[in-house]
C-alpha cells in the first residue's frame, strides 16, 4: 500500500468518526439547551461526512452498484457471524452491561441489512416504491411502514426515521 493510500484511509476513519461523534454532541447540546452549539455540531458533522466521502472516493472504494451490494453482503455477513459474537463475548465476559445492549442490537440489525441487501437486485422496483423507516435507538431498518414498536428495542413507531 503507498503512503497517500495509508494515509486517505487514516483520514476517512478520522473523518467518519468526527462526523458521528459532532452528531452525538449535537444530540447532548440539544438537550442542555444549548441549540447554537448543538447547530454548529451538526454543520461541522455534515462538512466532515463531505470529507469521509471525497477521501472514499480518492480510494476507489466506490464501484458499481452490483459490486457495491456484493460488498455490503459480505460485509454485514463479517460483522454478524464474526466481529459482533466475539465482542459480545468479551462483554459478556468483562460484565461490560452497556457495551453488551450496544452490540447485541448491531449484531441482530446486520442480520437484516444482509438479508436486505442479499434481495436488493431483485427487489429494486418495491425499493424504489416505498421509503424505508429506521429504528432511532436500534438501527432497525424495515420497508413501506415502521412498525407501532420497533421488534428490536420497543421504540414507538412515530420515532422512527424516514429514508426516502
Ligand atoms: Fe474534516
Ligand atoms: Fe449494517
Ligand atoms: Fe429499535
Amino acid at each position: 500500500m503507498s503512503k497517500t493510500e495509508e494515509n486517505l484511509k487514516q483520514a476517512y476513519a478520522g473523518e467518519c468518526q468526527a462526523s458521528v461523534r459532532y452528531l452525538a454532541f449535537a444530540e447532548k447540546a440539544d438537550e442542555e439547551g444549548l441549540p447554537g452549539a448543538a447547530r454548529l455540531f451538526r454543520a461541522a458533522a455534515r462538512a466532515e461526512m463531505v470529507h469521509a466521502l471525497s477521501h472514499l472516493r480518492a480510494l476507489g472504494t466506490v464501484r458499481e452498484t452490483s459490486e457495491n451490494i456484493e460488498a455490503a453482503i459480505s460485509g454485514e455477513a463479517l460483522e454478524f457471524k464474526e466481529m459482533y459474537p466475539a465482542m459480545i463475548k468479551d462483554a459478556v465476559e468483562e460484565n461490560a452491561i452497556d457495551a453488551r445492549h450496544s452490540l447485541e442490537y448491531a449484531m441482530s440489525i446486520e442480520m437484516i441489512h444482509h438479508k436486505l441487501f442479499s434481495k436488493a437486485l431483485e427487489e429494486e422496483s418495491a425499493n424504489a416504491a416505498a421509503p424505508y423507516y429506521v429504528c432511532p435507538v436500534c438501527g432497525y431498518t424495515v420497508r413501506e411502514k415502521a412498525p407501532k414498536k420497533c421488534p428490536y428495542c420497543g421504540v414507538d413507531q412515530n420515532r422512527f426515521v424516514e429514508i426516502r
